[in-house]
């Protein structure tokens, strides 16, 4: 089994402060899925433009005190589930235009959050589908956060393949981002960052700070987080440009060591 993160920063225009797209990226990258070789595939995608701006307009996942942040709240909860599921719903179509039997799981309908981190969920139903040879395809979302001071959180799909990963056990773990891998500092900021082939922890990186796009889920240092998680328990995971052609192909195809690799040691 093999889990696919499609990032945000690929699959959409993450600057933009207004949903858009990035339909060149996804259908390049459809077409690559499809003509790979995988027995059984997750697709977990970002969400981008299509919610990091309204999650951080209504600070989702924040404090809520008085009744009318409540009412506010839930507006905006609304409003980026509504848009998220509209992303999700491209997505599963770009896929089953390239004859991807993609089924979509909604996260905001069954998982919920406590202080931000994913409760017990069942996976019964993911598990059947990929049995069936369904590629599930889930996502960033916002959900309910048992936590009663913010009772809503952005839930990110880091932490999605990070819970999928660590109950599932799969072969590999594929994140594709919109730079080579995991730099010593944030590639986009400094040019004289160099890419680093394997981390084990965050003490070798200078900074993972993301200050070019709104990024309400931690950016990449969020991401690390995730995939350290997974490391120590022995699951290996690997970022990859996903904006550079045959990159996501090759990775499916079991070619390793073409961005970074997140394992326990050197
Ligand atoms: P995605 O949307 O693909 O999940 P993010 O936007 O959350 O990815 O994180 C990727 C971004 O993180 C990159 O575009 C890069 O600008 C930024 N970044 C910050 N620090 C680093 C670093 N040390 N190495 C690589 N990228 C970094
Ligand atoms: C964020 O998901 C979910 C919402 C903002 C609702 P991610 O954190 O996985 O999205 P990207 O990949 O960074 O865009």
């Amino acid at each position: 089994m093999i889990i696919l993160k499609l990032g945000g920063s690929v699959i959409t225009r993450k600057k933009s402060l207004t949903p858009t797209l990035d339909s060149f990226n996804l259908i390049r990258i459809a077409r690559e899925i499809s003509t790979s070789s995988y027995h059984k595939l997750i697709i977990v995608h970002g969400a981008g433009s299509f919610g990091h701006p309204y999650a951080k307009e209504y600070l989702i996942g924040n404090e809520i005190k008085t009744t009318q942040e409540l009412k506010r709240k839930r507006k905006g909860f609304s409003k980026t589930q509504n848009s998220v599921k509209n992303l999700n719903a491209m997505v599963c179509q770009y896929l089953l235009e390239q004859e991807i039997p993609a089924v979509s799981i909604q996260p905001s309908s069954f998982i919920e959050t406590n202080n931000k981190r994913i409760i017990n969920i069942n996976l019964d139903l993911i598990t059947k589908y990929l049995e069936l040879g369904f590629v599930p395809v889930i996502y960033g979302d916002v959900v309910l956060d048992r936590d009663n001071k913010i009772k809503m959180a952005v839930l990110s799909g880091d932490q999605i393949v990070k819970y999928i990963a660590e109950n599932l056990k799969p072969e590999k773990v594929i994140l594709g981002s919109d730079v080579d891998g995991i730099y010593n500092k944030d590639p986009k900021k400094y040019t004289d960052a160099y890419l680093m082939k394997i981390v084990t922890s965050h003490q070798e990186l200078e900074s993972t700070d993301n200050t070019q796009t709104v990024d309400v889920t931690g950016g990449m240092g969020g991401k690390l987080s995730e995939l350290l998680e997974l490391a120590k328990i022995g699951i290996e995971s690997e970022i990859i440009n996903a904006t550079h052609n045959n990159n996501i192909k090759n990775a499916l195809n079991g070619v390793k060591g073409i961005g970074t690799l997140i394992r326990n040691e050197k």
